[in-house]
């Protein structure tokens, strides 16, 4: 597949303007959500490729959403933060129309038919519930909830709004957008891998390695009590089920605060509650053995996801750094795959905007994220595309992982 074809594909719409989502009632607001007529968007109808967004929080990812949407075609419509004068200040750099004082003024705009939770975690349940209450399709950040119980109300609200009139509800495990990361699963689907045997890795950052640094996911009351699993485990560990199609069924982990005791940006040093890293073991349903180091203090290491996958034919190996290639290894020759659109599985030419040698990245992968997202709302759901059923996942893994280091046994993951 060219890689125009490929582009064209991620922005055009399954359904041509004007036609309803199938499911969608022909009454109310939910018949101007769920249709989108032919009219630009000053005519005060959906974007003609993407959809108008409310974003909730103006840090780091409400400017990666924001880019996200204005790329797909659509409009960034209104963005709320801590308060009005965060969100003025940032209007202008997300291309935000409006800022507005509060999520509930956003949530109560009528222009806005997808809300983007991009705000501490603590929060998202309560900002996912209101906006799904609201009427809205949802994208909400990872961890979809701080905790089992409201990860499975979110998931029980999506499934609702699902069934209601076809609403959409996301979680960004944007990892899963690297057009390396399809043709892996494509390799292990297809059976080059031969029989997945061993699935290891390691999720490293280091930004909290210094006593000296802090952010609110340090306090378990903003961003959970897990905060190296909750926050970056989660990635790895929906890689791994997503690339190797197994599930993780039982595992054993062990933590660590390197730093006990952290001082915060007003100069006082507080005790530190959540963990820094966190290795793990386990075992998948389809009989394959693993571990996975987690850690937020692995100096020199900014953003490096890798996961190897190993059978009995080949190993595969992706660091998300160097995401525009993909190790595979055989008895006999080894070689590094390149990202191109022309030789790669469809699955991958599919996330493949770009010409080989024209390298993509992380905001690539959330472009296309948003560019699902758009197509799911329009009707067709894409393959892959993360759900808050994929928030829950997480939210049970983390669970376990942190049964597991309170009692240092084995932990059996249900569902
Ligand atoms: N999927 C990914 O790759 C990825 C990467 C980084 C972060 N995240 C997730 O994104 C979320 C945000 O992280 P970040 O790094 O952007 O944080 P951040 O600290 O940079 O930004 C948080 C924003 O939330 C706003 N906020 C606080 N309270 C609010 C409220 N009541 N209503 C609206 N906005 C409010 C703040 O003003 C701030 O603008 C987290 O849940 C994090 O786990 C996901």
């Amino acid at each position: 597949m060219r890689a125009d074809d490929v582009a064209q594909d991620l922005r055009t719409p399954v359904l041509e303007p004007g036609v309803r989502v199938p499911g969608a009632t022909t009454t109310g607001a939910t018949t101007a959500r769920t249709t989108f007529p032919a009219s630009a968007p000053d005519q005060g109808g959906l974007p003609a490729a993407g959809y108008r967004a409310g974003i909730l929080g103006a840090g780091f990812m409400g400017g990666v959403h924001a880019r996200a949407v204005r790329t797909g075609g659509g409009r960034v419509v209104s963005v709320a933060a801590a308060d009005l004068e965060i969100a003025r200040a940032a209007a202008p750099g997300l291309g935000a129309e409006r800022a507005v004082a509060s999520a509930e003024e956003l949530l109560a705009d009528p222009e806005v038919d997808v809300v983007h939770v991009c705000t501490p975690n603590h929060l998202h349940v309560p900002l996912a519930r209101a906006a799904l209450a609201a009427g809205k399709h949802v994208v909400c950040e990872k961890p979809l909830a701080t905790d089992v119980e409201g990860a499975v109300e979110l998931a029980r609200l999506a499934a609702e709004a699902r069934a209601a009139d076809g609403r959409v509800a996301v979680v960004p495990f944007t990892y899963r957008f690297h057009a390396m990361v399809r043709e892996a699963r494509e390799r292990v689907r297809r059976g080059e891998v031969g029989t997945v045997s061993l699935v290891h890795g390691s999720y490293l950052q280091d930004w909290l390695l210094r006593d000296s640094d802090d952010n609110w996911r340090v306090d378990p009351a903003l961003g959970g009590a897990s905060r190296a699993f909750g926050d970056i485990g989660s990635h790895f560990c929906d890689l791994l089920e997503f690339t190797t199609g197994h599930r993780i069924v039982r595992l054993v982990a062990q933590s660590a605060t390197v730093n006990p005791h952290r001082r915060g940006a007003d100069g006082v040093v507080h005790e530190v509650a959540t963990e820094d890293a966190v290795t793990l073991q386990y075992a998948t349903d389809g009989g394959a053995l693993g571990t996975a180091v987690i850690s937020q203090v692995s100096a020199g290491r900014k953003n490096r996801l890798y996961l190897e996958i190993s059978g009995t034919e080949s190993t595969l190996s992706f660091d998300q750094e160097q995401p525009e290639t993909l190790w595979e290894g055989r008895r006999d020759a080894s070689r590094l795959l390149v990202r191109d659109p022309e030789a790669l599985s469809a699955a991958a030419a599919r996330y493949s905007r770009l010409p080989a040698g024209h390298a993509q990245g992380y905001q690539d992968c959330f472009d296309a994220l948003v560019a699902d997202t758009a197509t799911a709302i329009r009707g067709s759901v894409p393959d892959g595309l993360p759900t808050f059923e994929d928030g829950l996942r997480a939210a049970r893994l983390a669970a376990a992982v942190g049964e597991s280091v309170r009692s240092g046994v084995w932990v059996e993951v249900t569902a």
